[in-house]
């Protein structure tokens, strides 16, 4: 079965339920419908009752009756969830007042249902920026035990078998931390091995990509992904990571060969991490736009809970997509 059809079959067994904080936006609702119908999650949208109903009245929703939906301007637990944001962002300043105000903002209230145990996870980002969605996230929710560093990560469906796990290639961060230090590159590898592992279902072989493979050539940029390659291996010692390399000796067998002979990882990479986002970012856009190549995600990694943030152009079946493997991600942290 296609991963992304195994995904929705996965999610449909769950019964998680996943918060729309952009309830009104018309391919969030569209998708919802669908999400509901397919079983793939119990939904919460945010949003003003009046607008819902009447973009389901527009678009003919059938299963929206079934969401429930949650008006940010006068919410039951307006009170509380102000007391929560309180209680969490004291030491930052938070007063009372700023609380019950940013609880009438769906992007914090998502978040606070969530710390709050009242949805199993958010997906948003389809009129919201990355950094607006991201922000509330990292305040409230914040970060797995063990991990500081959330990053972004994409399932490239390559269709050349050729490369990767038969095609499939996960790769990050292309999407949150700006210029991450040789530490937080460590936890960049270890988490998407993680996602490699949970979501594509694939045995992770982690390649730490740079311009320079096995000390080709001498920079202060190819030492920090030298330095990530050790910390890697050293946090997660049950995943294959070899570094630093380039992309062709990560993915071609010949290249492999002859530039890191012996490397575990070199020629049959299935992972790639990029060394900052400038890279990732870059690489996965002209990879899905030049290539036409299935990117999907970004699947964020390393919060306490699945929080996934879409892109602006996404289409209807891109959220109902986002919103199955988040499922799949809060089923993994049971
Ligand atoms: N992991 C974990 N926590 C983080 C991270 C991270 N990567 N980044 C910030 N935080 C935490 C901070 O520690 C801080 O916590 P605190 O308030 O409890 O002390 C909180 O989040 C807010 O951090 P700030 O640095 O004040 O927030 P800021 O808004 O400056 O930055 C953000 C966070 C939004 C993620 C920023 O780094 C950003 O905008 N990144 C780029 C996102 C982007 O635009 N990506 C490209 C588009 S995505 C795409 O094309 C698929």
């Amino acid at each position: 079965m296609e991963l992304l059809q195994q995904i929705k079959e996965n999610a449909k067994k769950q019964c998680k339920t996943i918060v729309l904080p952009e309830g009104t936006e018309e391919r969030t609702i569209q998708a919802a419908d669908q999400i509901i119908g397919e079983g793939i999650a119990q939904i919460i949208l945010i949003g003003n009752p009046a607008e819902i109903k009447a973009l389901a009245e527009k678009y003919g929703l059938k299963h929206i009756e079934k969401a429930t939906i949650v008006d940010p301007a006068s919410h039951a637990k307006k009170e509380q969830y102000a007391d929560l944001l309180v209680e969490l962002r004291k030491s930052k300043g938070m007063t009372k007042e700023q609380a019950l105000k940013l609880v009438t903002d769906p992007l914090y209230l998502a978040t606070l249902m969530i710390k709050s145990g009242d949805a199993d996870g958010e997906v948003a980002g389809a009129k919201n920026a990355t950094g607006d969605v991201l922000r509330p996230a990292l305040q409230i929710v914040k970060t797995l035990p063990g991990i500081s560093v959330v990053s972004g990560a994409f399932l490239l469906l390559t269709n050349k078998p050729e490369y990767g796990e038969n095609g499939l290639i996960v790769c990050a961060d292309c999407a949150v931390l700006p210029n991450p230090t040789a530490e937080e590159l460590a936890q960049i590898a270890v988490s998407t091995a993680a996602t490699a592992r949970a979501i594509a279902k694939i045995e992770p072989r982690v390649a730490m990509l740079s311009f320079s493979t096995k000390g080709s050539a001498k920079n202060e940029l190819v030492d920090k992904v030298v330095k990530a390659t050790e910390l890697a291996k050293q946090m997660a010692p049950d995943v294959m990571i070899d570094g630093e390399m380039q992309a062709d000796a990560a993915l071609v067998p010949s290249v492999g060969a002859s530039k890191a002979p012996g490397s575990p990882v070199a020629g049959k990479a299935n992972v790639l991490i990029f060394p900052s986002l400038e890279v990732g970012n870059i690489s996965y856009k002209l990879v899905q736009r030049i290539a036409g190549i299935e990117a999907v995600g970004p699947v964020l990694q390393g919060m306490a809970a699945p929080i996934n943030d879409l892109s602006r152009g996404c289409s209807v079946s891109d959220i109902v997509n986002l919103v199955a493997i988040t499922v799949n991600q809060a089923a993994g942290l049971n």
